[in-house]
């Protein structure tokens, strides 16, 4: 049977998930703890996130690498209807987006810009940013609903 303190101990993450800034899922981070994730022009909570054609969407990831790496590599995609579609890969992540070399235990922040065609139909996806580290792991992985908006 579960103790009293465990359910109370549960029941205060719970919390904690309902007030982070972004509703977001972990899409199976492994070599960083995810502190927050922050998009620009999303209310705390709003489910969807609107990402407005023609702007620039920040997403911001607070995390403490859980091990060291040189570089790291960008990768983000659109979930639309369950289809991962590449919609940037394979990016140098050091260039802009994180101080490398990635130092384990020190807490650093990581900053994805994505530009939100104003081609882009208007339907609702799942922003997928996967942050990895040299040896293949995910320092970020983190899955945000979103809707392409006037
Ligand atoms: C989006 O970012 C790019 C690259 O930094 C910049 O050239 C462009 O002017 C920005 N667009 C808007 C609408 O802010």
């Amino acid at each position: 049977m579960m103790s009293l303190k465990i359910v109370v101990v549960i029941l205060c993450f719970v919390v904690l998930q309902l007030v982070s800034a972004t509703v977001f899922k972990d899409c199976g981070t492994n070599a960083g703890t995810l502190a927050s994730v922050d998009v620009s022009d999303c209310p705390q909570n709003t489910v969807p996130c609107p990402f407005k054609r023609g702007a620039n969407v920040t997403l911001v990831v607070k995390l403490t690498p859980t091990e060291a790496s040189k570089g790291a590599t960008l990768n983000l995609y659109g979930i639309i209807a369950g289809i991962k579609t590449p919609f940037q890969t394979k990016v140098d992540a050091c260039k802009s987006d994180i101080t490398c070399p990635i130092t384990q235990g020190q807490a650093t922040t990581f900053t994805a810009v994505v530009y939100v065609q104003p081609a882009y139909p208007k339907l609702r996806l799942v922003v997928d940013v996967e942050l990895t580290s040299d040896d293949g792991k995910f320092l970020v992985c983190v899955q945000v609903p979103a809707e392409i908006t006037d």
